[in-house]
């Protein structure tokens, strides 16, 4: 195909511009891949506080966002290009909306999120209006831009920019699915018809990821495993049947890692640069990453890493229950991230009781997220459930053997040891329940100890591991072009 796919790629949150999770690192990462394989895409996110005018070119125009009940409101817009690329990401801009110290909340969730989101989402058709760019499609990213496949197909419908448009959207997460108050319907501006539950319509609330799945061309989710698994009550979230619905357009394409930002053998934030052939280098990042932490400063004693937020999926629970189980072993371990509350009291708890053997950060830092990856010798992720999971495919890449729960991208990505053959990349258990993932924990440790020679040989196996974003990158284009060869025939039929 000669012509370039033209895609708008709209999300809420864009490395390295404003990032939470791994949306972001995604969003950051994907456009420019399918830049390099041909696609001309233009990425689009909310200009939040944190982002400095001063480094963003000012573009003079004011948009008009029409927003149904609301009236019209303005917004300004910015550009810059993704570092290293020549992808455009255009920032919208509006105070009373972004003009805030959170994403999506301070201490609790802002009341007002279903009007920035969808604020959001109309004023990124409403740029690609103004810069003439009639996008083939539409890449929307979970709920706060699932707001985009349901006003193509309902208010849009009939209008004539986007009558060659079609729209995918990508489940990064189904727990979070955007539910507020029916009144959300007129600030849409969408026909009361669409209120069903079928549609956008979930316990007389909306849901805008229900109308997103519903009026989506295609849907995607970030791995295999995980698409088959929200289309069953245990990972549904309410919306399993739903997705059963709709699964004849549901694609799961696991994430791809940028490997420029994560990767020791040019990791800027680590004590000694390493790859699969220096290995023995990794010895100087467990040193830096145990005197960053008070820990002792012990070669021989497997050190145990843990990046995350600190919230049920990621199993915060599990591994609180066995904390003080594993802590009985010869072990290291070293915990990042931020969320519950009752979480971070606990693990700054066991911090204070066990300084020798266990040490935490409450916050949210990168540079020692990537310390952490490079300093561990496991790293622990015992997920509830995990859309795909970025730490433990950054985790293979510094040979820092996963221990994980089988679920989601974690089981598309992770291959359980086995003592037999040796073969392997990391250490899996398939129940969340405590023991499981103590018994698990204390395996991997006797194999640190006791199989030296396996353990070895798999973390060499998991840094030649390559999950690069060309390859997904190739399936969303697939999918773009599939629908883009579609609607043409639609169209003269
Ligand atoms: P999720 O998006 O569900 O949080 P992922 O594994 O896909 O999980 O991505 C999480 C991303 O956020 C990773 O890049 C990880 O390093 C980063 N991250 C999470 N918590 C922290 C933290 N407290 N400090 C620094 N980075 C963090
Ligand atoms: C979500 C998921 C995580 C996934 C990320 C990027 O936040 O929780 O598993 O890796 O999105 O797709």
């Amino acid at each position: 195909m000669k012509r370039k796919i033209k895609t708008l790629f709209v999300a809420s949150e864009v490395v390295p511009y404003a990032k939470t999770g791994g949306l972001a690192d995604v969003s950051g990462a994907l456009p420019k891949a399918l830049a390099k394989l041909g696609a001309d895409i233009k990425v689009v996110m909310p200009r939040y506080y944190s982002i400095d005018k001063n480094t963003l070119e000012h573009i003079p125009m004011a948009l008009g966002v029409d927003m149904g009940a609301m009236g019209e409101l303005w917004a300004g817009v910015y550009r810059t290009h993704l570092p290293d690329s020549d992808v455009e990401i255009y920032f919208i801009d509006h105070e009373a909306f972004y003009g805030r110290s959170g994403l999506y909340h301070e201490s609790s969730a802002y009341e007002d999120n279903d009007k920035r989101f969808v604020f959001l989402s109309k004023a990124a058709l409403q740029l690609s209006r103004a810069l003439n760019f009639k996008p083939d499609i539409v890449h929307a990213n979970d709920w706060h831009t699932a707001a985009l496949p349901i006003l193509l197909k309902t208010a849009l419908r009939e209008d004539d920019f986007f009558q060659e448009t079609s729209s995918v959207l990508t489940l990064h997460n189904l727990q979070h699915q955007g539910v507020f108050g029916k009144a959300l319907m007129d600030i849409l501006g969408i026909d009361w018809k669409y209120f069903t539950p079928m549609e956008l319509e979930a316990m007389d609330n909306v849901n805008l990821l229900k109308g997103g799945i519903a009026f989506c061309d295609a849907l995607t989710t970030v791995s295999k495993k995980y698409a088959k698994e929200i289309q069953t009550p245990e990972f549904g979230f309410g919306l399993d049947g739903h997705l059963r619905a709709h699964a004849h357009k549901l694609y799961g394409i696991l994430n791809g890692i940028d490997y420029t930002e994560w990767n020791p053998a040019v990791d800027r934030y680590i004590a000694a640069n390493y790859d699969v052939d220096t290995l023995l280098k990794k010895k100087a990042c467990k040193r830096d990453l145990q005197e960053r932490f008070g820990l002792p400063l012990r070669e021989d004693v497997p050190l145990i890493g843990f990046v995350g937020r600190f919230v049920t999926q990621k199993g915060i629970e599990l591994i609180a229950a066995v904390m003080e189980g594993l802590l009985e072993m010869d072990i290291q371990v070293v915990m990042l991230g931020n969320g519950e509350f009752w979480a971070e009291n606990f693990f700054s708890h066991v911090a204070e009781k066990h300084p020798q053997k266990f040490g935490c950060y409450i916050g949210y830092s990168n540079a020692l997220a990537h310390q952490i990856e490079a300093g561990s010798d496991l790293f622990l992720m015992p997920s509830l459930f995990e859309p795909c999971g970025l730490n433990q495919i950054y985790s293979l890449r510094y040979g820092t053997l996963p221990i994980v729960r089988a679920t989601g991208g974690l089981d598309d990505t992770i291959v359980n040891y086995n003592h037999e053959t040796g073969e392997g990349n990391g250490f899996r258990f398939d129940y969340a329940a405590p023991d499981a993932l103590y018994h698990t924990v204390k395996w991997a440790v006797e194999t640190y100890y006791r199989e030296k020679d396996d353990f070895l040989r798999m973390q060499k196996r998991a840094m030649r591991a390559h999950f690069g974003w060309l390859d997904s990158g190739n399936e969303y284009l697939d999918i773009y072009k599939a629908l883009y060869y579609h609607k043409k025939i639609q169209r003269y039929q």
